[in-house]
């Protein structure tokens, strides 16, 4: 826990926009699509570049299955395209990628490009790139907890702790996001990670993500840098704790 106005360790951003972005311009939602996972790139450079150490994007939702099955296929073409084209230049820079959400979902040849990208990054230490696919917050809430009762299969109710759970969340490696952004203009977290943003800095712009660069990455890192970060405690508890260390 720490007051000081730093850069986030752990940036969360749901990237949002892209259908609108190609409306705008008359094109097929699709190209909205190509455009964002064009600028995917950009913002993870960015993020290793400021030393950040955790990213996590949400590329598909639990709930994104609803879509045209032509845009659903699109995305699920990108996401292909991505680990083939840019995770060889990404493990270079130091990225470790992991993706967490049901990828049993996925079709054969995406689960074992995943897989591959995986373990070929494995060694990175850089920058932790975590994208979400397939997931949504009510599904890793849900499957931490079948865990918990296989493991514990005599478990009652008020034995139940939270730290019992939380080592089998999908992002149990990571620590909780500092700083969420959702780019495109909604004002919701749409089953993105619901336990982990618990007491995380919540920052909403109107940009489309496909617009969405570096200098808007850094109006939202200077406006967390404003944030005091109080985790239940009063502001001046925090400036004592200051005093003191
Ligand atoms: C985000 O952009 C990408 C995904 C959800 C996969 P959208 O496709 O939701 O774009 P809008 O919100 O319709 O503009
Ligand atoms: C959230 O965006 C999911 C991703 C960006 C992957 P949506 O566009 O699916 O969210 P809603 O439907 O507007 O809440
Ligand atoms: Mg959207």
């Amino acid at each position: 826990m720490s007051s000081e106005p730093a850069l986030p360790q752990h940036i969360a951003i749901i990237m949002d926009g892209n259908g609108r972005w190609a409306k705008k311009r008359f094109l097929p939602r699709t190209v909205g699509h190509v455009k964002g996972a064009a600028g995917v790139r950009r913002i993870v450079k960015a993020c290793a570049d400021r030393d950040i150490r955790y990213l996590t994007l949400f590329a598909f939702s639990t709930e994104n299955w609803r879509r045209p099955p032509e845009e659903v296929s699109t995305l699920m073409d990108l996401f292909v395209q991505y680990l083939q084209k840019e995770m060889a230049d990404m493990s270079s820079e130091g990225v470790r990628l992991r993706v967490i959400g049901d990828r049993s979902a996925f079709p054969q040849d995406l689960q074992a490009r995943i897989a591959a990208a995986e373990q070929a990054t494995a060694h990175n230490t850089t920058l932790h790139l975590t994208v979400a696919a397939n997931y949504g917050g009510q599904w890793d809430i849900l499957q931490a907890m079948q865990k918990v009762l296989v493991a514990n299969p005599n478990l009652k109710p008020d034995e139940l702790t939270e730290s019992m759970l939380s080592p089998h969340l999908s992002m149990a490696y990571a620590p909780e996001p500092d700083l969420f952004i959702r780019t495109g203009g909604e004002q919701r977290v749409s089953n993105f990670l619901l336990w982990q943003l618990a007491y995380t800095e919540l920052y909403f712009t109107d940009t489309l993500w496909p617009d969405f660069d570096v200098s808007h990455l850094q109006d939202a890192f200077a406006w967390y840098a404003q944030r005091e970060r109080r985790f239940g405690r009063t502001s001046a508890q925090l400036t004592d704790q200051t005093n003191t260390m």
